[in-house]
């Protein structure tokens, strides 16, 4: 059985001074999870926000909160955006050499909610190998993590093939340059979570093009 159409839109490309205007307009326009990029300004190049701002969210969402942590260090924050409301939470296989992952994997569960593990463009879909028994998704970079608004990377779409090969049966999501020209080959490609921010925030109808994007990815997986 295939997993759900899920459209998550970035926060990263919303207004942050409308923060809970920007969260229920692509609530009302139909998105099922709501997408949340934490950078640390050292596992990539840029700062976003922490648990804080995780938490206001939470107060105003009625979706689901997909939590990615571009940062060094999870274990340390890990408590922190759980406690904040986060539903999902996924940090970056480059990382697991400084701590244990597993461990960190199994707290996430024990908590009740999912744990992923994401992987940039240019890192061996081997990695993961360790990880399978303990994932619920998997989120295939499709751009260098760090920036939204950047140009699609077509090599991620072998990316899945490969998970399945290896037995995962989890949420595959897609992160970086998904848009109506792109959300259809990573369907075909076996990706079940696209996240979107550019598409999603920069249209001025944000209903109608999380429509087009949810109509492409069925389209793509008939
Ligand atoms: C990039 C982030 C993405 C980003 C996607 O590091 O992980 O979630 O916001 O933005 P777009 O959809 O504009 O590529
Ligand atoms: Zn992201």
């Amino acid at each position: 059985m295939s997993h759900p159409i899920r459209i998550a839109p970035s926060l990263l490309a919303a207004d942050f001074s409308r923060l809970a205007d920007e969260v229920a307009s692509v609530e009302q326009g139909g998105a099922d999870w709501l997408h949340l990029d934490v950078m640390d300004g050292h596992f990539v190049p840029n700062l976003t926000f922490g648990p804080v701002v995780v938490d206001a969210v939470k107060r105003c969402a009625k979706r689901p909160l997909d939590v990615h942590l571009m940062i060094t260090n999870p274990w340390k924050y890990a408590d922190a955006f759980l406690d904040a409301g986060a539903d999902c939470l996924t940090f970056h296989v480059e990382v697991d050499q400084l701590g244990d992952a597993i461990g960190l994997l199994r707290t996430i569960r024990g908590r009740g909610k999912k744990a992923g593990l994401s992987l940039q463009p240019d890192t061996d879909v081997q990695r993961l190998r360790p990880y399978i028994a303990e994932l619920d998704l998997v989120l295939v970079m499709s751009v260098f993590a760090g920036f939204g608004g950047q140009k699609f990377m077509p090599s991620a779409l072998e990316r899945p093939r490969a998970l399945r090969a290896m037995g995962f049966a989890g949420e595959i999501s897609m992160d970086g340059g998904i848009g109506p020209s792109t959300i259809a080959m990573a369907a075909a490609a076996g990706v079940n979570v696209f996240v979107a921010g550019t598409a999603v925030f920069g249209a001025p109808d944000r209903q109608a093009k999380i429509a087009e994007l949810r109509k492409a990815a069925a389209a793509a997986r008939d």
